[in-house]
């Protein structure tokens, strides 16, 4: 130990020391002049190698690591492989050789300094839960369009599902590493908890909201950004049910890590910000609880995430969700709407119908998304879209 800090010290002296007071010693003329041919030679030589190693490397290097060595090669513009870009830069493809174990370690890694060293700019991240194509795709694309910067788009879908967007689509190679989710099992959580893993490792991802091919955006991009930006909360949804489809599902094997008091229920569509977006993904503490014992009919996705965050972050939340659903024709599924159910009385009552509290005010903006619509709901809703929408 003290014979490195001995060194250091050394070396820290050989720099400070000036020309003249390394030691008095002095190079005679012509070996100084040697010494500099070769010093030139020697600059020469590693510029012309810098110059080729870019060339030929970019060439032949996968796309994926193109960006690392520098966006502007031939510009005259040298890059440093090792700046702080390596570290703000989003991945380049949503695609990666992650195993789930892997990702979800690299999606914990998270800064401790504030503020950032960089102008970030927050971006909301989509994260779209499907088991094959997106059907109201159209209207995202308008929802989104003139928005780059400020928001990234993630799908997971049946390992077998091969999109087809195109170049010009916000959904192009937007398909993250998936397996099968099915609903009410942890495979379910597992897929949402990939999603948020894959979203998190841009750094700049700020707000993450799960939504599904049912799904669609009520209000314009800023409306919806300025909303999750302004507020002192998350939006999931949490609530206390008595009932035998709330606290009866609980198990309690699952002591102590999760009480009968603690056991909540809420919708599985939900907004969370980084902090609480890294505190499910990192959750080693409750996922064996909730593995083990909230199986069918204790539908896990439910109630995993509603009960460990209000454990773990109770003023985090509003305990309600923003997209909105119709429960009240009654039966185990919320309604579905389709072509004939789209009128411009319709969408407002679903945009400014309810009350509710943001930032601890009352608000009647509530939801910024509603499910269920069906395919041939999308035709009257592109229609509507720039006039009761406010896009497209
Ligand atoms: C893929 O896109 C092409 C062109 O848009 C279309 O003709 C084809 O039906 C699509 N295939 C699938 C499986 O969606
Ligand atoms: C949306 O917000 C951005 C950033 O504040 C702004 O540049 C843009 O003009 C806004 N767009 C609309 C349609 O208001
Ligand atoms: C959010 O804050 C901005 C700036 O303070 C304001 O212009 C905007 O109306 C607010 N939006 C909402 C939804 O509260
Ligand atoms: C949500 O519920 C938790 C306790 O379950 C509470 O601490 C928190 O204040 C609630 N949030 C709001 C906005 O009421
Ligand atoms: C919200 O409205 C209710 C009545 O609708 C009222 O009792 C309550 O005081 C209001 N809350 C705030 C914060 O204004």
């Amino acid at each position: 130990m003290q014979a490195r800090v001995a060194s250091m010290e050394d070396m820290k002296e050989a720099r400070l020391a000036g020309p003249g007071q390394g030691g008095g010693r002095v190079f005679p003329t012509g070996m100084l002049k040697v010494f500099l041919g070769f010093l030139l030679l020697g600059v020469g030589l590693s510029a012309a190698g810098m110059y080729m190693a870019r060339h030929t490397l970019a060439a032949a290097a996968p796309a994926i690591f193109r960006p690392c060595l520098g966006a502007s090669a031939g510009a005259g513009e040298e890059q440093p492989l090792d700046g702080l870009e390596r570290w703000t830069r989003p991945p380049s493809r949503a695609r990666h050789a992650m195993t789930d174990e892997e990702l979800l370690w690299r999606a914990s890694f998270a800064p401790r300094v504030r503020p950032y060293p960089f102008p970030r700019v927050p971006k909301v991240a989509f994260m779209f839960l499907t088991r094959g194509p997106l059907p109201l795709a159209p209207l995202w694309e308008r929802f989104f369009r003139g928005h780059e910067g400020r928001y990234s788009v993630y799908v997971h879908a049946l390992p077998s599902y091969r999109a087809n967007f195109t170049k010009d689509s916000v959904f192009y190679h937007r398909q993250i590493p998936s397996k099968v989710a099915e609903w009410g099992q942890m495979t379910m959580c597992d897929a949402e908890r990939r999603l948020l893993a894959n979203a998190l490792l841009d750094i700049s991802n700020e707000w993450f909201v799960l939504v599904s091919e049912s799904c669609i955006p009520i209000f314009d991009f800023n409306t919806t950004y300025d909303y999750f930006q302004n507020s002192s909360q998350s939006f999931v949804m949490v609530f206390d049910d008595p009932g035998p489809y709330g606290r009866g599902r609980y198990n309690y094997n699952m002591t102590p890590e999760v009480e009968l008091e603690q056991w909540r229920k809420g919708s599985q569509w939900f907004e969370v910000d980084r902090d609480l977006a890294i505190e499910i993904i990192r959750d080693t503490r409750y996922y064996p609880k909730f593995k083990e014992f909230c199986r069918p009919h204790c539908y896990v996705d439910e109630h995993y995430f509603p009960t460990m965050l209000t454990i773990e972050a109770p003023q985090s939340l509003a305990n309600r969700s923003v997209t909105w659903v119709d429960w009240s024709r009654g039966g185990a599924h919320p309604a579905t709407f389709g072509r004939g159910d789209i009128t411009e009385e319709f969408l407002r009552r679903v945009q400014t119908g309810r009350t509710c509290l943001y930032n601890n005010q009352n608000s009647t903006t509530c939801f910024l998304f509603a499910r269920k619509f069906a395919p041939s709901a999308l035709q009257p809703l592109l229609v509507l879209a720039p006039t009761v929408l406010g896009y497209g």
